[in-house]
């Protein structure tokens, strides 16, 4: 292997092992120059450092009693002047000594592994420098059947480093095992290699060769002064537009609905109108698109469609009652007009409520000291326990009335059903427990996540979701007894659509986002490098015949850029025509289909056809047929359908937008869809006739980008 031009300076405590000595003798015959310092020389300032281009400290002894703290200083220094350092297996779990993120490794030890260990590259760092030379996905530094020291990220994340990688064991894809992490504070860069490297016993297997390309890969990467790649934890809105740009080229991204700047999204959370400005958080996982270690993620709009990123609100606080995460919840104005945000902390098997403020405009959140606010799930009705959680019992909704705050939280009854908890306080820090708003019948889910009250006068909306779908009941809310008398029951989307909440616009709207989840595997979410998004905003209302009326917001209108169709059409049967419509698309039909006739609307369809989606009515249901919506073969979710009332008359509203397509109809029933053509040019509309003539009016429209990098 060739050498490289870089003078190491090599670290150890106390006294080397045969591991340390093993890897520096390494780095002696592969760098320019490797010297072995002792970190206590480094805490004495009696080394210069900017003598060397990487600072490396290799351990796989546990850290215990090696106190490093003194050669934080020195070596930030070093680092903010633009040193570069490695810090290996172990070392790893020195990050808060040295002073180089608050949140250290939560998992430390040595592993018997049988199978080949190595590393799941994240497609946002496909291009870091660390992974010259390693092809594929997955790729393998540790030869089987070895011990192998580590320190890594699993149930907490790190508060400022970007995962640049996880851990591979055999073939299994282990996501929760952070081990490889990069910070760059300063002009300088740090690099945490926390697994699947060993010096001393590497084997004589193809990976022993491996780990040392890769150990090489890294030091020439910390020693060299490049311009840095993509971030996927940006501090600043050029960061934010340098991660979407990134991911600009994928045509599965929506351009007009609210994405993750990258990594995962689930629910929306503290939607708030503040001083003029909407605010949306949400569930989010920084270190990758997956379901883990949750934040809260945050945008922010002037015009509820235009959006900017702001950096994360929330993240859990190691050793506090929202270790394992920041989950579902809402934001208030206390009565002292302090922004606050109730949410549900998790620790292990415990989930309890938490409070936060904000003394600068939502910007930062200062976490409660005497959180969890509510101790303990009620005791006087039998909360369901499971194995994940001693009592399910999360996500909050709260609002003031009659001079008091009321709050719901979600939850479920032993063998009953889903249930929606009423709590009532005369501040937001002290609650009473009321009692059960409504508990669900059979058949309605045996957990209620996210319930939502909303007022609309004389009637009120209370809806959850119950790991299937969101189910709404609208009637009689009576907060005294307490108790939920149903007029109307439904669904509030026939497809992929969860954990929604409202924002209260100050002109008196009530507008509802929910989480659009993947319609496809793990896998194609890894590669994506994304997962999830929201809905368009939706307003919530009761229409004149007393039942749910469910519209686009209006504000959407403002992003229509080119009106492209607008034609009265009888079509006769079997009649095809094409639509004069690209991409991000809106459609408004009005159809009217003879008996036995149906009407289609072909979206994301390829110049050819061989991908398209048709959006079928036949005088009964809308249903979507993604049975050729992919070539990918494994995208195949199958059909969505939707019952709607009129008589072979039906009035659509499409928001046609990447792989989202969001249906209303009849301003009542809605369904969302998600597909993924492999080509990107599947952008194209029609519509047909099958079995019998149909009139229909179109209105379309092509609209506008809603992200300053087009996604
Ligand atoms: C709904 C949900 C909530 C929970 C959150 C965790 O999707 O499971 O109940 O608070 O997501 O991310």
């Amino acid at each position: 292997m060739d050498g490289i031009p870089v003078r190491v300076a090599c670290l150890y405590v106390a006294e080397l092992t045969s591991e340390q000595r093993a890897a520096y003798d390494w780095c002696a015959e592969t760098a320019a120059r490797a010297d072995r310092i002792s970190l206590d020389v480094v805490a004495d300032s009696a080394v210069d450092l900017a003598a060397y281009d990487a600072v490396w400290w290799h351990r796989d002894r546990p850290l215990d009693g090696a106190d490093v703290r003194a050669a934080g200083e020195p070596l930030s220094a070093y680092v903010e002047n633009g040193g570069g350092l490695l810090l290996s297996l172990r070392a790893l779990a020195a990050v808060d000594q040295l002073g180089i993120d608050p949140v250290a490794p939560d998992a430390t030890g040595v592993d018997d592994i049988t199978g080949r260990a190595g590393m799941l590259r994240r497609s946002l760092h496909d291009d870091h420098p660390a992974f010259e030379t390693f092809e594929g996905r997955r790729f393998f530094t540790r030869a089987p059947d070895r011990e192998q020291a580590f320190a890594r990220y699993e149930r907490v994340v790190p508060d400022s480093g970007d995962v640049l990688a996880c851990s591979v064991r055999g073939d299994a894809d282990l996501v929760g095992h952070r081990t490889l992490v990069e910070w760059t504070p300063g002009a300088g860069q740090v690099i945490g290699a926390g697994s699947a490297l060993g010096f001393r016993d590497p084997g004589d297997y193809e990976d022993a060769m491996r780990h040392e390309q890769f150990v090489r890969n890294l030091l020439a990467t910390l020693s060299s002064s490049r311009t840095r790649g993509v971030t996927g934890r940006p501090a600043t809105t050029e960061g934010f537009t340098q991660l979407r740009e990134y991911l600009a080229d994928d045509h599965h991204r929506p351009a007009y609905h609210l994405s993750p700047p990258a990594n995962w999204l689930n629910d929306p959370n503290g939607l708030i109108q503040y001083d003029g400005e909407y605010h949306v958080f949400y569930q989010y996982n920084p270190s990758g698109p997956f379901h883990g270690s949750i934040h809260w993620g945050h945008a922010v709009s002037e015009d509820l469609v235009h959006w900017r990123d702001e950096p994360v609100a929330l993240a859990p606080t190691p050793g506090g009652p929202d270790h394992d995460g920041c989950w579902s919840g809402c934001a208030v104005v206390d009565d002292d007009g302090t922004p606050t945000l109730l949410y549900t902390g998790g620790e292990g098997h415990v989930q309890l409520p938490c409070l936060a403020t904000s003394d600068d405009d939502l910007q930062s959140w200062t976490k409660h000291h005497d959180n969890p606010i509510i101790e303990e799930a009620p005791t006087d009705i039998d909360i369901l326990s499971t194995d994940d959680w001693e009592a399910e019992f999360r996500d909050h909704c709260v609002w003031r009335d009659d001079g008091y705050w009321y709050q719901l939280i979600g939850s479920g009854v032993t063998e009953v059903g889903g249930t929606a908890l009423l709590y009532r306080g005369e501040t937001l820090r002290e609650w009473e427990y009321v009692g059960p708003l409504l508990t669900g019948d059979d058949g309605h889910g045996t957990v209620w996540e996210c319930p939502e009250l909303l007022d609309f006068g004389e009637k009120q909306l209370l809806h959850v979701s119950n790991y299937d779908e969101v189910r709404y009941f609208l009637g009689e809310a009576d907060l005294s007894a307490p108790e939920f008398t149903t007029d109307y029951e439904g669904k509030l989307d026939y497809g992929a659509f969860y954990a929604p909440q409202s924002l209260s616009t100050d002109d008196g709207r009530e507008l509802t986002f929910g989480w659009l989840p993947e319609a496809r595997g793990m896998e194609a979410q890894w590669e994506a490098g994304w997962s999830g998004l929201m809905s368009l905003p939706r307003e919530l209302d009761i229409g004149d015949d007393g039942r749910l009326r469910q519209r686009p917001a209006a504000e959407l209108a403002t992003l229509r850029e080119r009106h492209a169709e607008s034609r009265e059409l009888g079509l006769p049967t079997d009649a095809h025509r094409r639509l004069d419509l690209e991409g991000a698309a809106e459609l408004q039909l009005s159809v009217d289909v003879s008996p036995g006739g149906t009407f289609e609307l072909g979206v994301c369809e390829s110049p050819a056809l061989s991908e398209r989606t048709a959006i079928r009515y036949d005088g009964e249901s809308v249903v979507v047929d993604r049975s050729h919506s992919s070539q990918d073969p494994a995208a195949d979710p199958g059909e969505q359908r939707m019952p709607v009332d009129g008589d072979g008359q039906v009035d659509l509203h499409v928001f046609v937008d990447g792989s989202v397509i969001e249906i209303f109809a009849n301003e009542h029933r809605c369904l969302t869809s998600r597909v993924y053509p492999t080509r990107a040019d599947a952008t194209g509309a029609s519509i047909r006739a099958l079995g019998g003539p149909v009139d229909v009016d179109v209105e379309g429209w092509e609209l506008d980008s809603v992200w300053p990098a087009g996604r």
